[in-house]
């Protein structure tokens, strides 16, 4: 019988075929051979107007502009609630898989448990199990759809989405400004922004070389923040996607990075809101067989019927639009470029 469950065949000595990757999508650098060359920008002094809020602001620009990820430190979101927030969502994960899957999600629910997701398209799983939440904007909340088990994580979700809700925007000032545009001017764009919480779980893996936790993909919305563990399996990429690096974890630190909308484009050639100023980074998460990991990515995305057009095209420069999209549009364009992709290398086999 199948397993219900990815943690049921994290015990196996070998990785079942469906998690096995092509060997060009395989890892190439080990989840603990970290880089610390991802900027870590403290934003202790971003709320006061003067010299140290304009430094901060210069380095958040630069980091867009080059990497389109860094980590923040100092960001104001209270350490007791982040380690409640993680203790609380392991706890989850190590629930027996009946619990779990009374969240299930498949069949088009919205929001709940999920074991190994993949991609459109996609034949080859991912290495993870997730739940996630639907959190703004309030309306979309379905609590029926997030987990009570264990005890208190509801509330904990709540007040953790706000906090990270006030840090999104509080990041999108700064781009804004950065562009020459009034402070609201990202939020603006993004309408009523939506929330959604993401909690992976990323159980130890028998062959971490032959799969991903999460396959290459750059987000599809504004921007992402995401808390992870001190076991580490983010990477970004450098030299035009060609060089991988591993994402060296800070304690309490969230790592940001900019979406297709933020950067704002599809698989890293276009860009909209910035006009291609500010970069979307290309990431996935890899496993190992030492120990589990845990990673929490909030995504802020821009309403479905949110108008997407760079918002400031600088003298010398081409709107990487034609015309005005559509958010959901957008998003229907890259999952059927994705979709593209996937049966184009389908067929070259
Ligand atoms: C993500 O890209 O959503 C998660 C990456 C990670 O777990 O490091
Ligand atoms: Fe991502």
């Amino acid at each position: 019988m199948a397993p219900s469950t990815l943690t049921e065949l994290a015990g196996k000595e070998t990785l079942q075929a469906s998690f096995v990757r092509d060997e060009d999508e395989r890892p190439k650098v080990a989840y603990n051979q970290f880089s610390d060359e991802i900027p870590v920008i403290s934003l202790a002094g971003i709320n006061y107007v003067g010299e140290k809020r304009a430094e901060i602001c210069q380095k958040i620009v630069e980091a867009c502009e080059n990497w389109g990820i860094f980590q923040v430190v100092d960001h104001g979101v209270d350490t007791k609630l982040i380690s409640e927030m993680t203790r609380l969502a392991r706890e989850f994960f190590a629930l027996p898989a009946e619990d779990k899957l009374r969240f299930d999600m498949s069949g088009g629910k919205k929001g709940g448990f999920i074991v190994s997701s993949h991609l459109q398209g996609e034949t080859v799983q991912d290495w993870r199990e997730i739940v996630t939440y639907f959190s703004y904007p309030i309306k979309s909340r379905d609590y029926s759809r997030w987990p009570d088990m264990p005890e208190g994580w509801i509330e904990v979700t709540k007040e953790y989405s706000d906090k990270l809700m006030g840090l999104a925007c509080k990041l999108l000032e700064v781009l804004s400004e950065a562009m020459g545009l009034e402070k609201e001017a990202l939020s603006k764009a993004c309408v009523e922004m939506d929330q959604k919480v993401v909690v992976n779980f990323y159980p130890k893996c028998p062959q971490p070389d032959l799969t991903l936790g999460l396959k290459r993909h750059t987000d599809p919305g504004t921007i992402t923040l995401l808390l992870q563990d001190q076991v580490g399996g983010l990477q970004a990429t450098r030299d035009n996607g060609n060089t991988w690096i591993t994402v060296q974890p800070v304690e309490g630190a969230f790592v940001v990075n900019l979406g297709d909308h933020g950067h704002l484009g599809i698989n890293c050639d276009e860009q909209y809101l910035s006009n291609g100023r500010f970069k979307n980074a290309d990431h996935q998460a890899v496993v190992n067989s030492d120990c589990s990991r845990l990673s929490i990515a909030t995504f802020q995305n821009p309403a479905p019927d949110a108008t997407v057009y760079p918002l400031k095209i600088r003298e010398g420069e081409k709107p990487i639009l034609e015309e005005p999209i559509t958010f959901a549009e957008m998003y229907r364009r890259k999952m059927s470029k994705d979709l593209e992709l996937a049966m184009l290398k389908k067929l070259a086999k």
